[in-house]
């Protein structure tokens, strides 16, 4: 089966293919001089597309990649429907329709922490993107979602992968942690997999988020004095959550701190920030990132599996 990519996670898309063993055909991406973004499924990819079922893979994130993913699922689902037209008329108007078979696999989803309307007058960002993303594919696979209920009234199935197996291998062979701790009540059934799997201590804090910029942590007696620790949260941004946690730690007795995350955003200087707090940073490959350890390929090619027998 073909696995597709665009621009944004094409190394990703790779790595799966070779993970499921299948092949990965890279689509025609480029941008014009006003930067507004083209997409074409090659000759040479349109037979794979329409001989069996598709997995696309593609993050909505930044904002380009949402407009990309979109015209790929179209360019995609227009190849699978047959509709090869073009503006000179050249080559096969239309020939069959080969029927359902687009999965869209998203390692990053943009967009995810607007889950709900916090004050009046917002938009639920992450559904409406959802329901634009699934217009034309038959099944979503979605890597460490912030909140996964915010896709649960959608037209299609949807598989909610993790890579926090592959984090606690990672964690378990490079740092040795003795405690895991979460960051915010948000983490805690991540991270606590985590423990579980490396077999150690886990503890959680409660954060308030008091603007993009600043958070505040209740103070908690954790029993970390003399332990390795790692922080574990589905993304690190500005990385202010991880430095002040990072912050509580010491102040207890913390000998080292690793922060690990599914998706390393690291915006506006984070990598420089957490350096001065903790001492190594962990993240996978789901969006290009200067702290990739893991791959994220496992995790979505459980997915694709899961969709499969669910779908097909
Ligand atoms: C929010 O609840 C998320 O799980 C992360 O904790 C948050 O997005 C991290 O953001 P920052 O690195 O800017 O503190």
């Amino acid at each position: 089966m073909p696995v597709v990519s665009g621009s944004n996670a094409a190394d990703l898309a790779a790595s799966l293919a070779e993970e499921l063993g299948w092949e990965h055909h890279p689509l025609e991406v480029r941008r014009f001089p006003d930067s507004e973004g083209y997409v074409r499924v090659p000759q040479t990819s349109i037979s794979a597309i329409r001989e069996e079922p598709v997995v696309l893979v593609s993050t909505t994130f930044p904002d380009s990649g949402i407009v990309e993913a979109l015209l790929m699922l179209e360019s995609i689902y227009d190849v699978r429907r047959g509709d090869l037209s073009n503006l000179k008329g050249e080559g096969e108007q239309s020939i069959d329709d080969v029927g359902p078979g687009i999965f869209l696999a998203v390692p990053y989803f943009g967009y995810s922490r607007q889950d709900k309307k916090f004050q009046q007058g917002e938009v639920i960002s992450a559904k409406l993107l959802a329901r634009l993303l699934t217009r034309r594919c038959d099944g979503l696979i979605v890597l460490d979602l912030h909140a996964p209920e915010v896709l649960s009234d959608l037209d299609v199935p949807v598989s909610f992968v993790s890579s926090m197996p592959e984090i606690a291998s990672h964690l378990q062979q490079f740092v040795q942690p003795d405690f895991v701790l979460s960051p915010d009540k948000g983490a805690i059934e991540r991270a606590s997999h985590v423990a579980k799997a490396i077999g150690c201590n886990f503890s959680y804090l409660e954060k308030t988020r008091i603007d993009a910029h600043t958070i505040e942590h209740k103070a908690k007696d954790l029993e970390v004095d003399g332990a390795i620790v790692a922080i574990v949260d589905d993304m690190i941004s500005t990385g202010g959550t991880i430095c002040k946690a990072s912050d509580a730690l010491r102040r207890q007795g913390a000998t080292a701190v690793h922060a690990a995350c599914t998706h390393g955003l690291f915006t506006g200087g984070a990598i420089t920030r957490l350096a001065n707090h903790v001492d190594g940073v962990h993240a996978t490959d789901s969006l290009p990132n200067p702290r990739s350890v893991v791959s994220g390929a496992p995790a979505i090619a459980r997915g694709v599996k899961d969709l499969i027998s669910r779908v097909l």
